[in-house]
């Protein structure tokens, strides 16, 4: 595929200008440069500030035509009765990329601004991001051109957010949660780069693993290459979408914060399932099935095995996997009778595999190793509740180690239920690549989604 120039320089910059780069710490335009500084971006930065002479320890330029080398992107963060002309200083100087933090366009009705902006940017030949945005960062090469927070963990989940207050919150929910992120774009307006440009890029992108995208609204009349071009996407990495504006007036919402149409909902499901894109109905869920797709392999299959150490859970677990038609298996006679030696007398090998409360390490692991043996399985949940005899974080350390040992062979899941060692532990399983979670129902949703685009794939290619 030939990647358009401006959206390349969008998440590999060589240079980068900020135009209305603050000597003043409070400010949009002082956080943007120092970000971008801070985070360790390795090319060139150039702040622009008529008033200034340096900031931040870097020469500064009155304006953009005057800095003595090529600029690939150029940050706009003046307020928006200065954006036309600045940014037809940029054209001049040949920036392929504009990204306009600046407010003020089609979100509060001035849409001729905004078409104006489009058309000198057309003119040039540069692609424009925003306006109304909080940036772009793109971890692999330590860009953070963002005024969200400096730091964002590493990882293969990219997230496109039409909402930028959401977009910033998430930056720093991100490293609470362990979710590392490869890149995370602010789209605004969608003047003109939109969610399709970034999923595209994306998609061929090494870095990246998992597509998620809050959507608010596509702009009217790009339903149609919207499902085109993600029904490709969607074969290269599997595309998580959060449609906001499903109800009447959260609608009216959307249409009054970034211009959008939300449009009728069952013409987005529509969209979203003939597109392959797969539909999560809360940013939980969205993150939730990210983090599966981030770290496990892809099935061989649909059969699923549960091994748990409460009967509860298993229950629960059970009914969560037939809600969202996670096929669970009926283990042969020699299957259970393998199980069965990994467990007390009064424990169940059926599925859910029951290794009562009894249980420690011993018997999750060598259950789990039973579980990674066996042809019949194709999916692990491990389910466990906090008891006095097994303490969760060394539990979570045989979970590793026993993954470790089968090489991530088989996709793997856990679910979790107790106080805070059992927090810890689950972040000890994250950390490790192993996507633990809060509750039973939440481990089989996720895995669901897995099974779901599997499902999906070996139908497309099979
Ligand atoms: N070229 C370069 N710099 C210029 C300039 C020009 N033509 N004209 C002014 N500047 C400088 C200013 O001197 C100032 O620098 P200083 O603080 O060192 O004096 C800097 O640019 C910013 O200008 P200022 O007038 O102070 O604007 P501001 O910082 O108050 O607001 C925006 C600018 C873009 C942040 C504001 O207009 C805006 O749109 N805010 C909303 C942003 C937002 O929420 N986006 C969506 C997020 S999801």
């Amino acid at each position: 595929m030939v990647v358009d120039e401006g959206v390349r320089a969008l998440f590999n910059p060589r240079s980068i200008a900020v135009i209305g780069a603050s000597r003043h710490p409070g400010k949009i335009g002082y956080m943007i440069l120092k970000n971008i500084l801070d985070y360790g971006y390795k090319g060139r930065v150039y702040p622009v500030n008529p008033k200034a002479d340096e900031i931040l320890g870097l020469k500064a330029y009155k304006r953009v035509s005057e800095i003595p080398d090529e600029v690939d992107m150029a940050v706009i963060v003046v307020p928006e009765k200065y954006v036309l002309e600045v940014a037809e200083d940029a054209g001049r100087k040949g920036v392929k990329v504009l990204v306009v933090i600046t407010s003020g366009f089609a979100e509060v009705g001035n849409v001729e601004a905004e078409e104006k902006l489009v058309e000198i940017a057309r003119k040039y030949g540069m692609r424009v991001l925003g306006p109304n945005i909080f940036g772009i960062a793109y971890t692999p090469i330590n860009l953070n051109a963002t005024f969200g927070p400096r730091d964002l963990l590493k990882g293969p989940i990219a997230f496109i957010s039409q909402s930028g207050a959401l977009g910033i919150a998430l930056m720093g929910w991100t490293i609470m949660e362990e979710i590392g992120v490869s890149a995370i774009v602010s789209m605004g307006n969608m003047s003109d780069i939109d969610v399709v440009d970034a999923a595209e890029y994306l998609a061929d992108d090494p870095n990246t693993k998992v597509i998620t995208i809050y959507l608010e609204g596509l702009k009217p009349g790009t339903g149609r290459r919207f499902v085109e071009k993600m029904r490709s996407i969607t074969r290269r990495k599997p595309v998580i979408v959060i449609k906001a504006g499903r109800s009447r007036r959260g609608a009216m919402a959307a249409a009054s914060h970034t211009g959008s149409l939300a449009g009728s909902d069952q013409l987005y499901s529509a969209a979203f399932k003939q597109s392959g894109v797969l539909r999560a109905y809360t940013t939980d869920d969205m993150f939730d099935w990210a983090r599966v797709f981030a770290t496990q392999p892809l099935p061989g299959g649909e059969e699923t095995i549960i091994i748990t150490n409460g009967g509860g859970v298993g229950v629960l677990a059970t009914d969560t996997a037939e809600e969202h038609s996670v096929k669970l298996l009926d283990p042969s006679p020699g299957l259970k009778e393998k199980f069965r030696e990994t467990m007390p007398w009064f424990g169940s090998p059926k599925n859910p595999v029951d290794l009562t409360g009894q249980a420690v390490e011993e018997n999750y692991a060598k259950a789990l190793e039973v579980a990674f043996e066996s042809d019949e399985i194709h999916n692990i949940v491990i389910l466990y509740c906090r008891t006095a005899i097994l303490d969760p974080r060394s539990l979570a350390d045989t979970i590793v180690e026993v993954v470790k040992k089968y090489g991530n062979s088989k996709p793997v899941v856990v679910g979790m239920v107790g106080g805070i060692d059992t927090y810890e532990a689950m972040r000890k399983l994250n950390q490790n690549g192993i996507p633990a979670y809060f509750g039973a129902e939440r481990a089989v949703a996720a895995l669901a989604a897995l099974i779901k685009y599997y499902r999906y794939i070996s139908k497309k290619h099979g």
